[in-house]
């Protein structure tokens, strides 16, 4: 196969070029069915490091099949699924079985996460795992963490701790507070403080073990700093956030109620904009969706019994892409945001680059094609959307993963 006259990404910038594939390659030269790229831009595939397929029990919001046709319409060839299935995936054998079942439906390729506790770091340092996920505020699913500290110490140094960072007592603290009443309940219970007093913490264990840390869904502007300022000390630690913290703020609450609950809960429109900042000057190192999909009768129902969590796998490209039509990102600074960087602190070899000898996970992209954000027209189970009518300038037209094309 050949892509044609496109700009290929490479090396951090694009240049005019043809790009070849040959079997599940990047090779130098190949010959066969030709694919024009003229004036469109050619990118490695995306690598989504956070989203939940569900299936097991729960095929009634997401099964691996609707998932995965979901990400390959947001040009997603990898994603890295959450462990908080019906039955957690907290065991050597639960993660075998899991990838077992999913391998026949996935049609992208996929890691899955262990969620790390108290009573399995031994079978975790034994086993060869290479990242974990680690819930330090509680959230959906069965996923009660004691002593995350315990955690930090045991673990194997060469492992990336995924973390959920909300600090339980501060919630807690906030629910006295507040009255489920509110309108914005959920947000002020989830608070800022609630976000940087977990990441705080999650830095200071890094910091004192020396692990690898990843916060996953940054959502305030002082978590964000206090990441960047950890960085500066040389702690290892890096962190993604997700469309709906970068394009949604707790205004969200007046449109459409509780359905706007998602953990962490959104934030002021002033972190909303902060969040921009920090992805540009390099703190946050990746984007994700946090594809977390519920159904509208799930979510149409009161506080209490209404779940957490947004759909996102192929909306997360469109919007991202609007972004940079609208000069908030440049496309080459994005790009490796959901390639390279999630590629290297993941340690994937053969994912992120279009360079010879990589996969051939491969995006096109046309920046002027125009849309409008539909919860119809989405191919996840759940028919709806948090940025439902949104415009958008900028989406995949072809995705070709180990030599097929959609
Ligand atoms: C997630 C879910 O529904 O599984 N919900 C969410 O609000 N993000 C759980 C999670 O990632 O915290
Ligand atoms: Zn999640």
């Amino acid at each position: 196969m050949i892509i044609k006259g496109g700009n290929v990404f490479l090396d951090s910038r694009f240049v005019k070029r043809d790009l070849f594939i040959s079997g599940e390659k990047i090779v130098s030269s190949s010959s066969g069915e030709v694919i024009d790229a003229s004036g469109k831009y050619v990118v490695p595939g995306l690598v989504d490091m956070h989203v939940h397929f569900r299936d097991f029990g729960e095929e009634h919001k997401e099964d691996w099949r609707s998932g995965s046709e979901a990400a390959l319409a947001g040009g997603i060839t990898t994603v890295f699924d959450m462990p908080n299935n019906k039955v957690p995936i907290t065991s050597k054998k639960l993660l075998d079985q899991k990838r077992d079942k999913v391998s026949s439906k996935a049609l992208v390729d996929f890691e899955l996460y262990i969620s790390v506790n108290n009573s399995n770091v031994d079978e975790i340092n034994e086993n060869k795992i290479k990242f974990v996920k680690l819930y330090y505020g509680h959230t959906t699913g069965d996923n009660k963490v004691d002593d995350a500290g315990d955690i930090f110490k045991r673990i194997s140094k060469d492992i990336v701790i995924v973390v959920h960072a909300e600090d339980n007592r501060v919630m807690e603290e906030n629910r006295k507070k507040f009255d489920v009443s509110e309108k914005r309940y959920h947000s002020l219970v989830r608070d800022n403080k609630a976000e940087y007093t977990a990441v705080k913490d999650l830095i200071g264990f890094a910091e004192r073990y020396g692990n690898k840390l990843h916060i996953t869904h940054v959502s305030c502007k002082e978590s964000a700093e206090m990441i960047k300022n950890a960085k500066k000390r040389g702690v290892k630690v890096t962190c993604d956030t997700c469309p709906h913290y970068l394009f949604l703020d707790d205004s969200l609450y007046d449109k459409i109620g509780n359905r706007a609950k998602v953990n962490p809960a959104l934030k002021s429109g002033e972190d909303r904009e902060a969040l921009w900042k920090y992805l540009n000057d390099g703190t946050i190192d990746c984007v994700c969706s946090d594809h977390a999909p519920h159904t509208l009768e799930e979510k149409n129902r009161d506080y209490e019994n209404c779940p957490s969590g947004f759909p996102g796998v192929e909306t997360t490209l469109p919007l991202m892409l609007t972004a940079v039509n609208e000069g908030k990102i440049k496309l080459e600074d994005f790009i490796p945001k959901m390639t390279t960087a999630p590629a290297k602190i993941f340690g994937l070899e053969r994912k992120g680059q279009l360079k010879e000898g990589f996969d051939a996970d491969v995006v096109i992209i046309d920046l002027n094609k125009e849309g409008a954000i539909s919860g119809n027209k989405l191919q996840t189970k759940v028919k709806w959307s948090p940025f439902e009518g949104m415009k958008t300038q900028g989406s995949s037209v072809r995705v070709i993963i180990t030599d097929k094309v959609y």
